[in-house]
């Protein structure tokens, strides 16, 4: 895991807690307009993979127990967990690439909306990601793997050798030699494990993401409204298809790549094809970067030469995260794939206690603040939800009141305590669990194992009532602390 060259630890130190009077009065908790939508305060649960879905994508109890917890705490948002748009095999993933994924994510809708009493909005994630394979063995990999050609050949001086010789002759090598004789992408798929990137025109498929990507998402977002969700947060941030063909590094010569106005055009036609299928009364947002922070990669005025495109074209809200990219992964060990949070990308996007001296906490507010407002010069009025680091009523209403977002996202301070919101709301904020930044729940994210967290996952475990983690090891949920009586 990468961590900064200057390192401190940090503390979460809240600043006093509001009365309920001063939350009542507070920008936090006022309402505000998304689209067709009113949400009942300015607070957010961005999307959290819990690792809870059946291995072919369906809705479990584990899951409507997960986001039941959540909405018991009645923020005005829970963006559900990143959902694959096609039919595949995609681990524990929810999935909405069929009807028939429709059921199980309508009970987890109505799940939300009654442990809220109809407080929280949900919307759904809808992600597209490219292929990904382990870090391979090396004898594996030149024995199967690496296709044998010409310039391992020339390299090799043994233009006439039998495949089965060069692979031998080639796994004698060294590091360094290999790094000389193996092109970018072979040393890459040795080092990391193969990954496709949407640049690999010559593969039809993903030569042909533009003209599939737009259908597939529509389709997905026409099953989300039929399951009665409230909104849907296309995924264009991170590591995955979109963002990659926001990036800068998506050089595509074919009308797809390369400039930003043609980085942008898929985003767009995705985002048009789920509005036909959804119709204008039905929220529709995005989620995408401030910055890549990845070398080459977008920086803030791509984020705000986007956020206009998108504004412009009628997305009803603009969210922000920040990194989390493959590029800069750190090398996963062999027989594990590259988690694309490992590397300093990884660390911006979900920043963790060990830091340097700008700390973890809202370190993607001032990109933001930009953003914000260079939409708002152009005379777009389009909310912007900013994440990252926030986890204190002070620290969340002084950005409100700063301009630098209109909702506030809090991921990792919501698992920690998904009561914060009526805590805080009630007058009782002192009463807060505070996340510490340990990062032991994106740990859990990076295993695919079931996330929970580590301030509440060992309490009360034999209380016959919990469940727990199938090793038996950990509660599923955070305990109830608060229960409001206002
Ligand atoms: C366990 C875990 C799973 C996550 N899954 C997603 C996801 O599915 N989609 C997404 O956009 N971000 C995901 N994130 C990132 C968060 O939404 C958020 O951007 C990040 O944690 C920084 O915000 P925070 O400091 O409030 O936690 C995940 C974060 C964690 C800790
Ligand atoms: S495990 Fe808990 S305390 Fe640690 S970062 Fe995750 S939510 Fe915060």
């Amino acid at each position: 895991m990468w961590r900064p060259l200057q390192r401190m630890k940090w503390q979460t130190t809240p600043q006093p807690w509001p009365t309920q009077a001063e939350a009542a009065a507070s920008l936090l908790f006022s309402p505000i307009q998304v689209g067709p939508l009113q949400l009942s305060s300015r607070t957010w649960i961005p999307a959290m993979v819990p690792w809870r879905a059946t291995p072919d994508g369906y809705v479990t109890p584990a899951n409507l127990e997960w986001y039941k917890r959540f909405a018991q705490g009645r923020p005005a948002v829970i963006v559900i967990e990143a959902t694959g748009i096609r039919d595949i095999p995609s681990g524990s993933l929810l999935r909405l690439g069929d009807d028939r994924f429709i059921p199980g994510l309508s009970e987890l809708v109505r799940t939300v909306h009654e442990a809220s009493d109809g407080y929280t909005r949900v919307f759904i994630q809808l992600i597209d990601f490219l292929a990904i394979r382990r870090r391979p063995d090396p004898a594996t990999y030149f024995s199967r793997h690496l296709q044998i050609r010409q310039h391992h050949r020339d390299a090799l001086n043994m233009s006439l050798a039998k495949d089965e010789q060069v692979r031998d002759a080639l796994a004698r090598l060294s590091k360094e030699e290999l790094r000389q004789v193996l092109d970018f992408r072979e040393f890459d798929a040795l080092e990391m494990g193969y990954r496709e990137r949407v640049t690999d025109v010559h593969l039809p498929h993903i030569r042909d993401l533009p003209y599939q990507l737009p259908d597939l998402f529509g389709r997905a977002a026409a099953r989300a409204k039929l399951a009665g969700f409230d909104g849907i947060e296309l995924h264009y941030a991170h590591a995955y298809t979109m963002s990659s063909f926001l990036s800068a590094l998506n050089t595509r010569d074919d009308g797809w790549g390369g400039s930003r106005e043609a980085r942008a055009r898929l985003p767009l036609d995705v985002y048009h094809a789920v509005r036909k299928e959804v119709g204008t009364n039905f929220v529709v947002g995005c989620r995408f970067l401030t910055t890549d922070i990845v070398d080459g990669g977008n920086r803030v005025e791509d984020a705000e030469y986007f956020a206009q495109l998108f504004a412009r074209a009628g997305m009803d809200f603009l969210s922000l995260s920040r990194g989390g990219r493959f590029e800069d992964a750190q090398q996963p060990k062999v027989g594990q794939a590259a988690y694309p949070y490992t590397g300093p990308s990884g660390y911006e996007c979900m920043p963790q206690y060990i830091s340097d001296e700008q700390g973890p906490f809202g370190r993607n507010v001032l990109p933001t603040q930009s953003i914000r407002q260079s939409l708002r010069h152009a005379g777009l009025q389009t909310p912007v939800v900013v994440a990252g680091g926030i986890y204190d009523f002070a620290g969340a209403e002084r950005l409100l009141k700063d301009d630098s977002a209109d909702i506030v996202g809090m991921a990792r301070q919501s698992l920690a305590d998904p009561d914060w919101f009526e805590k805080v709301r009630t007058g009782h904020g002192e009463q807060v669990r505070l996340c510490r930044y340990t990062n032991y729940c994106e740990a859990l994210d990076a295993k695919h194992d079931v996330v929970t967290c580590e301030l509440w996952d060992r309490e009360k475990l034999d209380d016959p009532e919990i469940s727990r983690t199938p090793d038996g090891k950990r509660r599923m949920v955070a305990p109830r602390t608060f229960v409001n009586s206002n």
